[in-house]
């Protein structure tokens, strides 16, 4: 019987080595990034109840994005804002005035009635974010949060360049990126169901192409690193 030679237990040993440089949070991120990307994990969590209980011990209430969004948007009582990829309706509270949010998801947007059901301002409707049916000029404000990373360049341009036509003063935008300091905040965008988190030169270059960018900075909420894009549509009205 052929004797186990040494040189290959010690290259088994080796690539355990190797494997063990990139580190278990790195393993761990890689393995989450992959099993939220997993069509079987993306439908369950186009589940309202699952997306909550999987997102929240993430990022928690996103208290310093919303603080941060109601101070951007600067919306007085009179303003209308719509709020695209509304999602479960988290952001409508940040909102005093009237207020519309579009999904695409059917199941999100029925929960998001359900939470302000007898709050007459408050609106929610499927809608494609990619192809908006609303009248130019029609909103003051609108906020796009956590949604820029699920879609690709040109759909990106597409729904940028309508906020463009339809909100008269100030479009906020929220976004991850990709490399945040800390493996925590890696773990988390790592795990999430987009494909296209962009570096930041690359988000301000597609955002520019489509609006005024006034000022951008990135900041901490709960264990995430976002970016902030303040906006107002290309031209004057
Ligand atoms: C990460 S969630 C963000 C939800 C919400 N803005 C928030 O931060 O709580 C991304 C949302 O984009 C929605 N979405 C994806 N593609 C869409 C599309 N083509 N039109 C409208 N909404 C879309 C998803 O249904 C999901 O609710």
């Amino acid at each position: 019987m052929p004797r186990r030679r040494r040189g290959c237990r010690k290259s088994r040993r080796g690539r355990r080595l190797g494997e063990g440089r990139q580190g278990l949070s790195g393993r761990l991120r890689e393995g989450l990034g992959r099993a939220a990307k997993h069509p079987r994990a993306r439908a369950l969590l186009d589940d309202p109840k699952v997306f909550k209980a999987v997102r929240y011990p993430l990022v928690g209430a996103q208290k310093r994005t919303k603080e941060l969004v109601r101070r951007e948007l600067g919306a007085g009582p009179e303003d209308s804002v719509l709020d695209v990829c509304c999602g479960t309706g988290d952001f409508a509270g940040v909102v005093d005035g009237p207020y519309l949010g579009v999904d695409l998801n059917e199941r999100f947007v029925g929960l998001a009635k359900e939470r302000y059901a007898g709050n007459s301002s408050k609106r929610f409707e499927v809608m494609d974010a990619t192809r908006m049916r609303l009248d130019a000029g029609s909103f003051d404000r609108a906020m796009i949060v956590n949604a820029m990373h699920h879609f690709d360049d040109d759909l990106n341009r597409g729904i940028l360049a309508e906020l463009s036509r339809v909100v008269r003063e100030r479009i906020v935008i929220v976004d991850a990126i990709p490399d945040p300091e800390g493996w925590l905040s890696r773990l988390v965008i790592q795990s999430d169901r987009g494909d296209h988190v962009r570096p930041l030169p690359k988000q301000l270059g597609l955002i520019a192409e489509q609006l005024n960018i006034e000022r951008h900075y990135t900041f901490e909420s709960g264990f995430i690193v976002q970016v902030m894009f303040v906006c107002s549509p290309m031209g004057e009205r």
